[in-house]
């Protein structure tokens, strides 16, 4: 069984003040669980404060992106060393919104992905088709190529832990969410592609999220479904009660 992840991505949002009570009202509901881990996903400045505030609790830190090479005259860039060494465990990268607004391509993703597993970061790559490429039904190939563009040259020793999440960009922030189905139907074909690039094992082992409008009232069908590992939320995890009951989700299976 593959331990499920809940991940909080909270995009621009909060203030380290914000972020530090939002993490400390989190810590009074969340107990150790062996079946899932969760990570909160603040903006950079709140990074290093909330790596102190986490401590002894169940909750990992991951930042929202990354550039990849180690340090330089990059300004305005933060490398994945420096996220390591701010109290980081994993990354966000590939995020749609930084594909629409910040011109990151598979390239660039597979770039940081690369660089973030050699600083010892676990990264989340998200990949998911627009609505237009649903509608003509270019979901499976668009998912493809950004798989593989992502992935390019990553070893199978690398692999371990690392974390996919499947966000269609039509679901997210629009409360539109995929219905379980859907998820599954592409999770299912995301985990038979890693089997044909990898092998059987690796595919059982990477966890694979599903993202776009998670709510605590639609968490546990997603959970219930086989190939869905646990989810990333965004516009629900910017409250504590509502974080909370998704991180409390019901498996049914
Ligand atoms: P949403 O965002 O939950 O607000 O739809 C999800 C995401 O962008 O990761």
């Amino acid at each position: 069984m593959r331990r499920a992840v809940i991940a909080g991505n909270w995009k621009m949002f909060k203030t380290v003040k914000e972020a530090v009570a939002l993490v400390s009202e989190l810590k009074k509901s969340l107990t150790e669980a062996d079946d899932r881990e969760i990570i909160v996903a603040p903006p950079f400045t709140s990074l290093f404060p909330l790596s102190k505030e986490i401590k002894g609790s169940v909750i990992k830190l991951s930042a929202q992106d990354c550039f990849w090479e180690k340090e330089g005259a990059y300004t305005g860039q933060v490398s994945p060393l420096m996220l390591k060494d701010a109290g980081c465990s994993h990354v966000i990268i590939g995020h749609s919104e930084r594909r629409q607004y910040f011109a990151e391509t598979d390239e660039t993703v597979n770039r940081k992905a690369r660089a973030s597993l050699d600083a010892g970061l676990i990264p989340i790559m998200c990949i998911g088709e627009m609505l237009e490429e649903r509608e003509e039904g270019e979901t499976f190939a668009v998912l493809e190529t950004q798989l593989q563009g992502g992935m390019q040259d990553i070893p199978v020793k690398e692999t371990e832990g690392f974390i996919i999440a499947y966000e269609p960009v039509w679901a997210i922030g629009t409360g539109k969410t995929a219905t379980p189905e859907q998820a599954e139907e592409v999770h299912a074909f995301i985990r038979g592609r890693l089997e044909k690039a990898y092998s059987r094992t690796v595919a059982q082992g990477i966890r694979i999220l599903y993202g776009g409008s998670v709510k605590p009232e639609n968490i546990d069908a997603l959970m219930a479904k086989p190939d869905i590992d646990g989810a990333l939320v965004g516009g629900a995890s910017l409250k504590a009660d509502s974080f909370s009951r998704i991180c409390q989700f019901i498996r049914a299976c």
